[in-house]
């Protein structure tokens, strides 16, 4: 067995409190907008993930003094908008597409060159949806196949603000073109179909930055300074949602997972479990940094087949590999639509969980915009793989909690991209 496989069997109990790591995407931003603010910023909650760190590396790289001070705590010594420097080498941004895009909106406004690269999965991954915007601002970016693939070489320098309407939900790219704003002369305007997660809004907002929403979308105004000496960052909702639904398929559960995120933006799962019919409670609601964060509590119990389509699904985009996994089980046909996406993030998503879902015996199946799966009581154990994906390896590894017999998952080592200590975490709540 390779180093990398997670074992689970059958499990019939877990119950207890556990706590997740910090929000992935709000983790990115506090360090992003932290390096880009003025003076000292404390950041506590950090995410361990990998993703994370390449993002605090990078700066690093680009002259921010980024120091850990703690379990989950870094001090950045803020630049400023206009303090970075010219990085020596290539910027490395590993799996992670959150660091990647949203970087290329902060270097396409540096008055030096850099070079953005990622691992296999990330530089076949389309960036046309940032670099065609950014261009319009006026910078100069190029890369493989007209610049639709990383690595990407960014000669950074002035940007003119413009006017954009996305055709598709995202918040990385409205983060990049927002980002790229601040240095562009004029006003940025971004326009999205539905909305997709606002933490880049919210931060600004929580760090004095011109930033301006209405229904006609965000306007960002070039120049401004960010302030702020402390961002606490809550735990990942996608991370959570992991033990949520083990909570809801483990025969005898109840879990209690501490101090997690969430924004409405991102709740589009709990709102369709609890349509499945699971007992969630969201208790002790309070605000982080302008982020609400709750304990959200769970019980086992039977789900039934739901429909997830329309502006639900860039609310709940990350959690629709494990939604697919609670549909395997619930009773009734879940159908999943208006999710072409999944099809372009650490690998396509929808021909992964049918691949992997059918070799425990679901009935599940692949769209071209999503999957129809029709639940069944039990499933079987089986080997099953990752591709490379850390969510379709955790997905899986929940899947064989409820499933008869010993599940394998290989190519596990996915899983520190965003939750290290995912697998103690479940055998803590094993007992
Ligand atoms: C993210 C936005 C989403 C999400 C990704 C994180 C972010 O991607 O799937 O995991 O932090 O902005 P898209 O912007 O491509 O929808």
């Amino acid at each position: 067995m390779s180093s990398d496989s997670i074992v689970v069997h059958e499990t019939k109990r877990l119950n207890g409190e556990v706590t997740v790591p910090g929000d992935k995407s709000i983790s990115h931003r506090a360090i992003i907008l932290g390096s880009l603010a003025q003076g000292k910023v404390m950041v506590t909650g950090l995410s361990s993930g990998e993703d994370n760190r390449r993002t605090v590396k990078i700066f690093q790289q680009l002259g921010v003094i980024i120091k850990k001070r703690g379990p989950a705590e870094y001090l950045l010594h803020g630049k400023g908008l206009h303090g970075l420097r010219e990085p020596g080498s290539i910027l490395y941004a590993g799996n992670s597409g959150t660091t990647m895009r949203l970087m290329t909106g902060v270097l396409s406004g540096q008055p030096f060159f850099s070079v953005l690269s990622g691992d296999a999965s990330l530089n076949a991954r389309p960036m046309k949806r940032v670099v065609t915007p950014l261009r319009e601002m006026g910078a100069r970016i190029s890369g493989r196949d007209g610049g639709n693939y990383a690595p990407l070489a960014i000669q950074g320098g002035k940007l003119q603000a413009a006017r954009f309407a996305l055709p598709v939900a995202s918040a990385q790219v409205k983060s990049a073109i927002v980002l790229a704003g601040f240095y562009a002369d004029g006003t940025t305007m971004v326009q999205e179909p539905v909305p997709s997660r606002d933490h880049t809004e919210r931060m600004l907002r929580y760090l004095g930055a011109p930033l301006e929403v209405s229904a006609a979308g965000l306007a960002v105004t070039g120049g401004g300074e960010l302030k702020g000496d402390l961002i606490e960052v809550p735990g990942d909702l996608s991370s959570a949602a992991f033990l949520i639904v083990a909570g809801l398929l483990v025969h005898d559960a109840e879990v209690l997972v501490r101090s997690v995120g969430v924004n409405p933006t991102r709740t589009g799962f709990l709102e369709i479990l609890q349509n499945m019919g699971a007992r969630i409670e969201l208790l002790n609601m309070r605000e982080m940094s302008g982020e609400p964060v709750a304990d959200i509590r769970v019980r086992a119990g039977r789900l039934t087949g739901v429909t997830i389509n329309g502006a639900i699904i860039p609310r709940t985009i990350d959690e629709l590999p494990i939604l697919a996994v609670a549909a395997a089980y619930a009773e009734g046909t879940t159908i999943i639509r208006d999710a072409r996406e999944l099809r372009v993030k650490e690998t396509d998503r929808i021909a992964a969980m049918c691949t992997e879902l059918k070799k425990m015996g679901a009935d599940i199946e692949a769209q071209d915009d999503g999957m129809i799966i029709r639940g069944k009581e039990s499933l079987s154990a089986a080997v099953c793989t990752s591709y490379g994906d850390h969510r379709v390896a955790m997905a899986m590894a929940v899947a064989g909690l409820a499933a008869q017999g010993e599940t394998r998952v290989e190519d596990c080592a996915c899983i520190k991209t965003s939750f290290p200590g995912f697998m103690n975490c479940l055998q803590s709540l094993m007992g």
